[in-house]
């Protein structure tokens, strides 16, 4: 058994922060391998969610957006009511991988006055191309969605398949160990060069080196996102179906999620059938709650199909989300 299913990391923020004014809403993400069921199941979630009156948005964080079909409904960047209690919105990835670009070149220039002699736009060309844009990007939509839409009870989030929300997930982790080094870097460098960059006014020390205190502000940023990924807040459904490559998949998938501290919360085990052995998924994993979904006799478009599926199989959603929502603390 995954040594991070059974023990969960989830840790309760400190009280000093969840003292602090806002609330954000509970968040729900589904991964898992590609065809797996992520956009139903969090159609299905969402549903769930608008139907007991929580207040709930649902996101499409799959450049392959499914959505519009689930729900035969064509929505875009911009959040759709198609419920009094539910909003559907699209991530589109362009404008977010544009918008994080533009902030980064903006940043340079204000860190590094100087190079503006260079050209940004040769910058700009090279960071287009370079590894990760994807994930930073997806990280500054996630975190505008948290911003703009505080008021939500629920986040539901149908995320891209298995690689790329991995590499989404760790991704704060990650920045955070080479910004840890890069600022160890800079503050050798300033003590060789024998510079002295924080000012004291009263009690309080402020930073005068550009370069530190932007690694200051990236490395705070990404230490409350990696918080939060791993709050009680935050839920990572790990979708799979009975049979062995999905399950193998999975199993990798809860290995690489260990690695940066994370693990899933539920599994949604979608598309059982009739004669299923489902007895080995339920023995691995059975610390955690497994949601069993059956194949539905139906396609599962359009919201009354949607709504006759969760009629069908209340059971398997009547506990799920109540405890979580009620749950839902105050952070930042
Ligand atoms: N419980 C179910 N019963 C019947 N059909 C289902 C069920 N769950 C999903 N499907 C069908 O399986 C197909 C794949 O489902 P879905 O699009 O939700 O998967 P996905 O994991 O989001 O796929 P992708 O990786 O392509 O985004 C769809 O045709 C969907 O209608
Ligand atoms: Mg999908």
């Amino acid at each position: 058994m995954p040594e991070n299913i059974k023990n969960d990391p989830k840790k309760e923020f400190s009280d000093k922060s969840r003292c602090s004014a806002e609330k954000i809403p509970v968040i729900h993400m589904f991964i898992g391998k590609g065809g797996v069921g992520k956009s139903t199941s969090s159609a299905l979630t969402a549903l769930h969610g608008a139907r007991q009156k929580y207040k709930t948005l649902l996101v499409s964080m799959d450049p392959a957006h499914n959505q519009s079909d689930i729900f035969e409904t064509q929505f875009s960047h911009k959040s759709t009511r198609i419920l009094e209690t539910l909003d559907i919105i699209e991530v589109n990835e362009k404008i977010w991988e544009k918008k994080y670009l533009q902030q980064t070149l903006k940043h340079l220039q204000e860190t590094y006055n100087y190079q503006s002699a260079f050209g940004m736009q040769g910058y700009f060309k090279v960071l287009r191309h370079s590894p990760g844009i994807e994930e930073f990007a997806l990280t500054l939509a996630f975190s505008n969605i948290l911003k703009t839409f505080k008021d939500k009870d629920l986040l539901i989030f149908d995320m891209p398949p298995t690689a790329q929300s991995l590499r989404f997930l760790s991704l704060p982790s990650i920045t955070r160990i080479w910004l840890k080094e890069l600022i160890q870097l800079r503050k050798a460098i300033l003590k060789k060069k024998e510079i002295i960059t924080k000012i004291k006014i009263g009690t309080k020390e402020f930073e005068q080196d550009r370069i530190s205190s932007r690694l200051g502000e990236m490395n705070g940023m990404y230490q409350q996102l990696e918080t939060l990924f791993g709050s009680n807040d935050m839920h990572i459904n790990l979708v799979m179906n009975p049979d062995r490559l999905a399950f193998s998949e999975s199993l990798r998938t809860v290995e690489k999620l260990g690695a940066v501290n994370l693990a899933p919360s539920h599994i949604f085990l979608n598309k059982i059938q009739a004669g299923d052995d489902i007895g080995y998924i339920q023995q691995t994993f059975d610390t955690k709650p497994i949601l069993c979904l059956n194949m539905s006799r139906y396609p599962l478009t359009g919201i009354d199909a949607l709504s006759s599926c969760l009629n069908e199989q209340h059971v398997v959603f009547s506990d799920f989300l109540t405890k979580d929502v009620s749950l839902s603390g105050n952070y930042f």
